[in-house]
């Protein structure tokens, strides 16, 4: 049997005190859910006595440890962004409201059917979201098409991402569930030992190919809360100057599917295929637009205060280091660089979700963040579609 790369903990503690100080909001990911609750067939406190039962149950999440993927292989990704026509008039017809909600970052749109979208407007999608970075459509009819026309839609923008460790409805482990269930007290907890549920990040990195175009929508939501943070890695990129953006280019950094498989191990949940560790360039190329973004993924608070036998893992839970640097001198970097996104409120966006949005943003040029910020125990309960892309590449500096 081939060694595992999962790396055991260095800290030995009981098992029932044993905290892996991992991923912010991520250690409060499910494994199990009580599907009676979820439901509605028991009531009481729970599902019917705060919104109701569970819109979707056919989107609950399950976990299946009998279910194991060998290693993704390389594939050729045809990205469709390049294919738009830029006027977007087969994606945005007229009476289409469409209103940017920054500068740079971030739109809603109001008044089309993605469901209803033929390839040229599929086309157009793609472009439309590598550039405005993050799109919200409101009152879409996505989440109520049958599972496999949703996945069917999405393969359009790339092949399926099928995600190692996280909830999935049943027969369909290419959907990525965001599930918080009715009274869940696991943020409660979270929070007596951490300040924010804020972690920045670009989803699955550490794959050879990670996501471009990809898709979130809303099952259930709470009242209010709850809300997606999205910042764009492409102006982060630009407001760097001439000189420190041109020292960024041709350094690669390790991104590691590791310790998300050790904090589901941690809580006992699956691991459907065994992690990978990949190098990608700091500054990747998007292939329709051409624009230039800074690509590294902290997904976790600096962690400088550990000793240094723990920080070296911990540092981030994904991005690891820039290859052929010392410790020292990638962890300063990198954390300028994980600073310099998170502080950026003049080149980030706040998605709000209404029953019936979509939002669709491009993984290679944006990070996001749950806020895990609402108390009264609503449900969350999201699926998300993750097509991969191209093996992330640079071109040269520009000036
Ligand atoms: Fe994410």
């Amino acid at each position: 049997m081939a060694p595992s790369l999962v790396e055991t903990p260095t800290e030995a503690r009981p098992a029932n005190t044993y905290k892996l100080n991992l991923g912010q909001y991520k250690e409060v990911d499910g494994h199990s859910i009580d599907r009676d609750i979820e439901t509605g067939k028991i009531g009481g406190k729970g599902a019917k006595a705060l919104i109701h039962e569970c819109q979707y149950p056919h989107y609950l999440p399950t976990w299946n440890p009998q279910e194991l993927y060998s290693p993704l292989q390389p594939f050729e990704h045809y990205e469709h962004g390049k294919d738009a026509d830029t006027s977007f008039r087969n994606l945005l017809p007229p009476g289409t409201t469409v209103t940017n909600l920054t500068p740079t970052i971030g739109t809603e749109v109001k008044g089309i059917q993605l469901s209803s979208l033929n390839d040229a407007g599929k086309d157009e999608l793609a472009r439309f979201v590598a550039q405005r970075k993050v799109v919200a459509f409101r009152a879409q009819d996505f989440a109520d098409l049958p599972i496999q026309d949703a996945l069917e839609y999405g393969s359009y923008f790339g092949r399926h991402h099928i995600h190692p460790t996280s909830g999935a409805p049943e027969g369909f482990p290419e959907i990525h569930l965001v599930h918080r269930g009715e009274n869940d007290k696991g943020a409660e907890e979270f929070f007596k030992a951490r300040t924010t549920s804020v972690a920045w990040h670009s989803d699955i990195s550490y794959e050879a190919q990670p996501p471009g175009t990809t898709f979130l929508y809303i099952l259930n939501k709470p009242d209010v809360g709850g809300d997606t943070l999205f910042v764009d890695s492409v102006q982060a990129y630009k407001r760097l100057s001439p000189l420190f953006r041109e020292r960024l280019h041709g350094l690669r950094a390790t991104h590691s599917g590791i310790e998300q498989v050790n904090a589901a191990a941690a809580r006992a949940s699956i691991k459907r295929r065994e992690p990978v560790v990949n190098s990608h360039p700091i500054v990747r190329t998007h292939p329709a637009t051409g624009e230039k973004a800074l690509y590294v993924n902290h997904q976790c608070k600096p962690c400088s205060y550990r000793p240094p036998t723990v920080r070296r893992k911990l540092t981030s839970t994904v991005t690891r280091e820039i290859v052929g640097m010392k410790q020292e001198e990638s962890d300063a970097i990198l954390k300028f660089l994980y600073d310099h996104l998170a502080y950026g409120a003049d080149f980030q966006a706040r998605i709000k979700w209404e029953e019936g949005t979509v939002v669709i943003w491009d993984n290679r040029v944006t990070q996001h963040s749950a806020l895990v910020d609402w108390e009264n125990g609503q449900r969350r309960h999201l699926a998300r579609i993750t097509p991969q892309a191209e093996r992330p590449y640079e071109t040269p500096f520009e000036g």
